[in-house]
């Protein structure tokens, strides 16, 4: 695919070079990778969060985060851990109504996914120096893309989104004799750790708890708080990905569960 025509690489006063590119390595596979990875998540997400079933196993507690909180009158009892707040959804309306629109909104204007899919669904730019399909470029200037700097306050909502998911996990030590522990908790335990590092290592995260201020050494508490999400921060690409691999394994190892397809390993209960 060729550059449009003056602009970019093209333009005039720029050197002579008809290829949209002279990378010679294998470039397009991020972008690829990319696409893909995402696209399988939004589909089995989108699909998983409308079913309506196997969310919730009654003998271990365990609640799968695409139904957390569950507080409508549609949700199958035991599984409202806050109450029951609303009559029953129609179909459309996924039962974690309450929740799903933000962790999109947090995920949707992360700075890791915007680079992620301004590459790989916009091409903008594919890879670094590879030109741009389009000719005109206005960066996030403009609305809808305006928008993205509301970030932080879906980073506010992801925080208290993270703590009821830790309070479902801790919930969920039960067995119908009282305490219990299976794989269900290792894998719902590690889960929450790992959504933890998304969160805590959001560069919103790090702007609000120390990024924002010019003097650290008036704010030893707060310096010691943003080194913390510094160090995290290096790691959020690796944590945007491993989360989504860790919530469709939850999801899919509580669905199992709960359709007795297989049934849990326990260790106390
Ligand atoms: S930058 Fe990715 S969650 Fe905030």
């Amino acid at each position: 695919m060729s550059a449009p025509a003056a602009t970019g690489v093209r333009s005039a006063t720029r050197a002579r070079i008809a290829d949209r590119t002279l990378r010679t390595d294998r470039w397009w596979i991020t972008p690829l990778l990319t696409v893909l990875g995402l696209t399988v998540f939004v589909v089995y997400a989108t699909i998983r969060s409308f079913v309506r079933t196997a969310y919730w196993v009654e003998d271990y507690h365990y609640l799968t985060p695409f139904y957390s909180p569950c507080v409508s009158a549609s949700c199958v009892p035991g599984s409202s851990h806050f109450g029951v707040w609303v009559g029953e959804l129609p179909m459309w309306i996924p039962l974690a109504f309450l929740s799903l629109p933000f962790l999109l909104g947090f995920r949707l204007t992360c700075y890791y996914y915007r680079k992620a899919y301004y590459r790989s669904f916009w091409l903008s730019p594919p890879a670094c120096a590879v030109a741009e399909p389009r000719a005109g470029y206005t960066g996030e200037t403009r609305l809808p893309l305006i928008l993205q700097n509301v970030h932080r306050y879906f980073f506010y909502v992801g925080f208290v989104i993270s703590l009821v998911n830790t309070y479902d996990a801790i919930l969920a030590f039960h067995s119908p004799g009282g305490f219990g522990f299976g794989l269900g908790n290792v894998i719902l335990v590690i889960n929450v750790i790992l959504l933890w590092g998304y969160t805590l290592s959001c560069h919103s995260c790090r702007h609000v708890t120390g990024g924002r201020l010019k003097h650290f050494s008036k704010h030893p508490v707060r310096y010691r708080i943003w080194t913390f999400a510094s160090r995290l921060n290096t790691r959020h690409m690796q944590f945007a990905w491993i989360t989504l691999g860790t919530l469709i394994i939850t999801d899919c190892y509580i669905m199992l569960v709960a359709s007795g397809t297989i049934s849990d390993l326990r260790f106390v209960g």
